[in-house]
């Protein structure tokens, strides 16, 4: 199976992605923190990307498409993926159905977790999570066991440097500007399913099982 993740920062696109990675076996791809590796190992991609993260700009499209082209030839997609975080503009969009087309695949669903405004914010300010191994908190909707320890690393948690008040308003922005148009390219393909993200985290988990139908297991 092959899944898109779509929805505003915040929506709990990552949380999500963790569990149907697990119970459908199938890589969790996410361009964000792709990136954020990166930037933490000093390499030239995370040298090129580090200050649009920080600003909460769009990494160009060249970068970007090149990188997930690169990562969707590793042997652990050729029974399907979920891509989180990409694509996130028109053209990133249309490379990633020329590339599938190439291979002579599709995307099945793309997955829109819709998430009010207001939700967002309180959930980017109190989002905690571990440098360590990744994992992600929330202090009141998803607390580790130990105030500001990770549960599975016993790392110290930590802020994402673009959960700031600031920035996360222009993610929104750009979010509304750039990537909330590929709403209507998948409707019209119609492989979107709409998740409405409001509710807490088992909630949404299980409102995209029954989107999935038979496919989820
Ligand atoms: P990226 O890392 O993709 O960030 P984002 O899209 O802004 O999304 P987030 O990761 O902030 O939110 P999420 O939906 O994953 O929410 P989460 O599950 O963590 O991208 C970062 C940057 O990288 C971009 O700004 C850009 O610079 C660059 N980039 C990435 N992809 C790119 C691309 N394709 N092209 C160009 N540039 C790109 O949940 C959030 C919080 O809420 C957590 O604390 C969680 O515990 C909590 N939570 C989750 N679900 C619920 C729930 N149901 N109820 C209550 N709390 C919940
Ligand atoms: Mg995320
Ligand atoms: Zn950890």
């Amino acid at each position: 199976m092959r899944l898109v993740l779509l929805g505003p920062p915040g929506a709990g696109k990552g949380t999500q992605a963790k569990e149907i990675s697990k119970r459908m076996s199938i890589p969790h791809i996410s361009t964000g923190d792709m990136f954020r590796q990166a930037i933490k190992e000093g390499t030239e991609l995370g040298k090129q990307a580090e200050a649009y993260l920080k600003e909460g700009r769009l990494v160009p499209d060249t970068i970007t498409i090149g990188l997930i082209q690169e990562r969707l030839t590793m042997p652990d997609t050729h029974n399907g993926f979920l891509l989180d975080g990409f694509p996130r503009t028109k053209p990133q969009a249309e490379a990633l159905d020329r590339w599938l087309d190439g291979q002579g695949a599709n995307i099945d669903y793309v997955l829109n977790i819709e998430v009010p405004r207001e939700q967002i914010l309180i959930r980017l300010t109190g989002r905690r999570i571990c440098k360590g191994c990744g994992a992600t908190y929330h202090v009141q909707y998803n607390p580790p066991q130990n105030s500001g320890i990770c549960d599975f690393c016993g790392e110290k948690l930590s802020q994402r440097p673009d959960d700031t008040e600031t920035v996360v308003s222009h993610r929104l922005d750009v979010y509304v500007e750039q990537t909330s148009l590929l709403v209507k390219y998948y409707r019209e393909k119609g492989i979107l399913k709409e998740i409405d993200g409001s509710h807490d985290i088992p909630e949404v988990t299980q409102a995209i099982g029954m989107a999935l139908g038979s496919d989820w297991r």
